[in-house]
């Protein structure tokens, strides 16, 4: 079967805009940013923002923080009467300390009863699918513990696991651990991700043909660079892949801030800021990238960081 490709869920970045960006320019599935199941159960700017959505961006999940099972479950049954979801996922990977010191995301894989718990509450009320995204551990490579984890979600109702190839400790650095990934896939029935520098079609092939893995996650690797799912799938089939040229960057950076314009419920300035920090996704590595940075914190209007973005020539890069 042909592998999956996904845009990972990231907190702060896969937004309505970098959604519609990335499904444009081929991810079969998006997530919506992560969502703290405590504040989810209220009513709030933020999380109308966080649950801003469109026909169009289909199809979508959503992915629920927590630890306490039942205001999980509070917090799913509220969000699936917003939001069409075709599943939910539960984040098990999260290594924030602030998330941890509440025993969500990441410290749930030191705390399998209470993941176990969550998992069989949410999958026995809910009527879309559980999946659960996990780290391959917390301090340590422990190829055992990882299987015994993901078995653990897998018997307790989980429909996928995603997994990312490094430990909590290790944050979003160090190798990536294919093996764990592929010993996990192997062990269990259900289907397996695997999530780990997905930056380029090559690395893509890598996580596939390692692990065996019936999908991957696209995370960093599409900042600036949402073209990276058609060049994954055009090289998985063996077809060329094309090199983004500037013309065709700006073109897509252009629609991807029109999006914003559109979507994004934030103060004038912060939208400007947002649009920003965007722009310099695009042009990260670029010629001169510092001294572009410093222009775009300056400019004052939208259509002002667009003649920013028009002036930007092939031969300064
Ligand atoms: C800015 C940022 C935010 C992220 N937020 C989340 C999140 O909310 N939930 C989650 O499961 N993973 C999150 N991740 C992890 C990614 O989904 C992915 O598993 C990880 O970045 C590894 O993929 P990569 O090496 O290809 O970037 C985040 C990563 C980044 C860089």
């Amino acid at each position: 079967m042909k592998p999956k490709i996904y845009l990972a869920p990231m907190a702060g970045v896969t937004d309505l805009s970098f959604r519609l960006i990335s499904r444009k320019l081929g991810a079969a599935h998006c997530f919506l940013e992560m969502l703290d199941s405590n504040a989810t159960l209220y009513d709030s700017p933020r999380n109308r923002r966080l649950l801003k959505t469109v026909k169009k961006d289909s199809p979508l999940s959503a992915q629920l923080l927590g630890a306490d099972p039942s205001i999980m479950l509070a917090a799913a049954e509220k969000l699936l009467n917003l939001v069409p979801l075709s599943f939910l996922d539960i984040n098990s990977a999260c290594p924030a300390k602030k998330v941890i010191k509440k025993g969500a995301g990441s410290a749930l894989l030191k705390n399998t009863d209470t993941l176990a718990k969550i998992i069989k509450t949410l999958s026995s009320n809910l009527k879309i699918p559980i999946t659960v995204k996990l780290r391959v551990g917390f301090n340590k490579k422990n190829i055992k513990e990882c299987v015994n984890t993901a078995k653990i979600c897998q018997d307790n109702g989980a429909s996928t696991i995603f997994i990312y190839g490094r430990t909590a400790s290790q944050g979003y650095r160090g190798d990536v651990d294919y093996e764990s990934i592929k010993v996990v896939k192997d062990s269990l029935k259900i289907s397996v991700f695997g999530s780990g520098n997905i930056f380029t079609p090559q690395l893509a092939k890598k996580m596939i043909e390692e692990t065996g893995c019936d999908g991957i996650l696209v995370a960093r690797g599409a900042q600036g660079n949402p073209w990276i799912f058609k060049n994954i799938e055009n090289y998985l089939n063996g077809k060329p892949i094309k090199l983004a040229t500037l013309p065709t960057k700006k073109k897509i950076l252009k629609q991807h801030l029109a999006y914003i314009k559109k979507y994004k419920e934030l103060s004038a300035s912060n939208k400007l800021g947002f649009m920003g920090k965007v722009t310099m996704w695009y042009f990260k590595g670029i010629y001169n990238a510092p001294r572009i940075r410093e222009r775009i914190c300056k400019v004052k209007s939208y259509e002002e960081l667009l003649n920013l973005i028009n002036q930007k020539k092939e031969k300064t890069q």
